[in-house]
């Protein structure tokens, strides 16, 4: 390896990856390596991978191949998260190249780990059988998002839905005790950030190991952390979504007025196929807790099309329950088997074209449904954290309590800076987006 210890990292996959590769690069800082922009440059390439669907694996593998020629030069490869953690020392066989492979149940080691890379062994892995305690907590995160900052209070999964990898890519579930989640929220608050979100994959199944607050309450406790004005949190399960929650959004001014709720799917047959031990008549009352709220709570979901059985009649379900809830933003995804899971078993029996125009028409109906919603800003002033300028049109692109995106013009020399807030008033609307004026 070269003198200076450089490093390469991508990242796959969802916020969780995201958050943990913040901590993964201050990890790597504090052992002295220097990241750079692109791996020609890097001694370490590292790619925090994501296997949810079999393209996100793929990608993972293509990278891999794309860059294999770099390993004569003396440059290193890791792969990290749910691909890692999935694949195991198949990595090996299917990328010679590679030399460290390692979930994310093992960063604590991550120190160790590359102390031995760097030692010049081939073959270190940090893989997890479901068995670690311990969760990924450390003094060196290097946060890469300049307004929005990340906590986990919760890693890993225990609900075991027949066709998701999470459980056996994340680990058991393990949370935090709510005083280091509070001490590193205070931290944050004081290094100038306004916003917080508390990530996990099942954020409100959160159990504080201390036995002092629930997950509404730490909400609330975030929430009241002086200096924040924003809270959001993701991704909520149905089984643990309680009343607490929607109260604590109603009376704590700082949590976001939005809520994203996985559905999955609007039949009763495929939920229960699917191990989400909940029926859709179940997910609609909670929908109609959070629509009583005082505060208009923007909902958003996740729906998997084209489970194996879903039938012609199980989907129509999924789009009644669509227009029921009329949510402001859909996360739809044609069923893709999963490794070591049990809806591997069942037939893939929804053609690949009948899962695509599946997909296709859940998307159509939808946009249509987010066109009223979105329109129905149309008049309002709204406050605006600023994101960025938008350069396509030159104009500052911020986000709404509600998580909806709003472009706006800017009428003076020097832009708002990033993470500020502003009153926009809407001037128009699209299905995705929001435009105004500042005022
Ligand atoms: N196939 C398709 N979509 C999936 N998701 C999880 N596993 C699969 C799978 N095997 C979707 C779910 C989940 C979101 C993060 O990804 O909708 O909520
Ligand atoms: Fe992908 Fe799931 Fe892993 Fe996140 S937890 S990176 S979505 S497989």
């Amino acid at each position: 390896m070269a003198e200076e210890k450089t490093f390469y990292l991508e990242t796959f996959g969802c916020q969780m990856n995201a958050h943990d590769t913040e901590k993964v690069i201050g990890t790597l800082f504090a052992q002295g390596y220097r990241q750079v922009e692109d791996e020609k440059d890097a001694g370490l390439i590292l790619y925090n991978t994501c296997s949810i669907r079999d393209k996100a694996e793929q990608k993972v593998f293509h990278r891999l191949n794309d860059y294999k020629r770099l390993r004569k030069e003396g440059k290193r490869f890791a792969v990290l998260g749910c691909v890692a953690q999935q694949e195991g020392e198949k990595i090996f066989e299917r990328a010679p190249h590679v030399s460290l492979v390692s979930g994310s149940a093992s960063y604590r080691k991550l120190p160790e780990m590359l102390a031995r890379l760097e030692a010049g062994e081939e073959r270190i892995t940090g893989l997890d059988d479901r068995q670690t305690e311990e969760t990924f907590e450390t003094e060196f995160t290097a946060r890469q998002n300049p307004y929005r900052a990340y906590i986990t209070i919760i890693e890993g999964c225990d609900k075991f839905c027949s066709y998701c990898v999470v459980p056996y890519t994340r680990g058991k579930e393990r949370s935090r005790t709510s005083s280091s989640v509070l001490d590193e929220a205070r931290r944050i608050a004081e290094s100038g950030y306004t916003e917080i979100q508390l990530l996990g994959q099942n954020v409100n199944s959160y159990r504080d190991p201390e036995g002092k607050l629930s997950f509404a309450d730490l909400l609330a406790a975030v929430g009241q952390v002086p200096g924040i004005r924003r809270v959001r949190f993701t991704t909520s399960h149905l089984r643990d979504f309680t009343r607490d929650i929607v109260e604590a959004i109603d009376s704590i001014p700082t949590l976001c007025d939005h809520v994203h709720l996985p559905v999955q799917s609007g039949s009763n047959r495929i939920l229960h196929a699917m191990a989400r031990e909940y029926t859709a008549e179940w997910y609609l009352e909670r929908i109609a807790w959070i629509k009583a709220a005082r505060r208009k709570i923007s909902l958003s979901t996740d729906i998997i099309v084209g489970f194996p059985g879903e039938t012609a009649d199980d989907f129509i379900q999924t789009m009644n329950l669509l227009a029921t809830v009329e949510y402001d933003c859909v996360f739809a995804f044609k069923y893709s088997a999963r490794p070591n899971t049990p809806a591997l078993v069942m037939i893939d029996s929804v053609a690949e074209a009948e899962k695509s125009q599946r997909l296709q028409v859940l998307l159509d109906r939808q946009r249509e449904i987010q066109r009223v919603n979105y329109s129905n800003h149309i008049g309002e002033v709204l406050e605006v954290m600023v994101e960025g300028v938008n350069p396509a049109r030159g104009q500052i692109a911020g986000r709404s309590t509600q998580n909806k995106t709003v472009n706006f013009a800017w009428g003076h020399a020097i832009a708002p800076a990033t993470g500020s807030y502003l009153g926009v008033k809407i001037t128009g609307a699209f299905p995705n987006s929001l435009v105004g004026v500042a005022v």
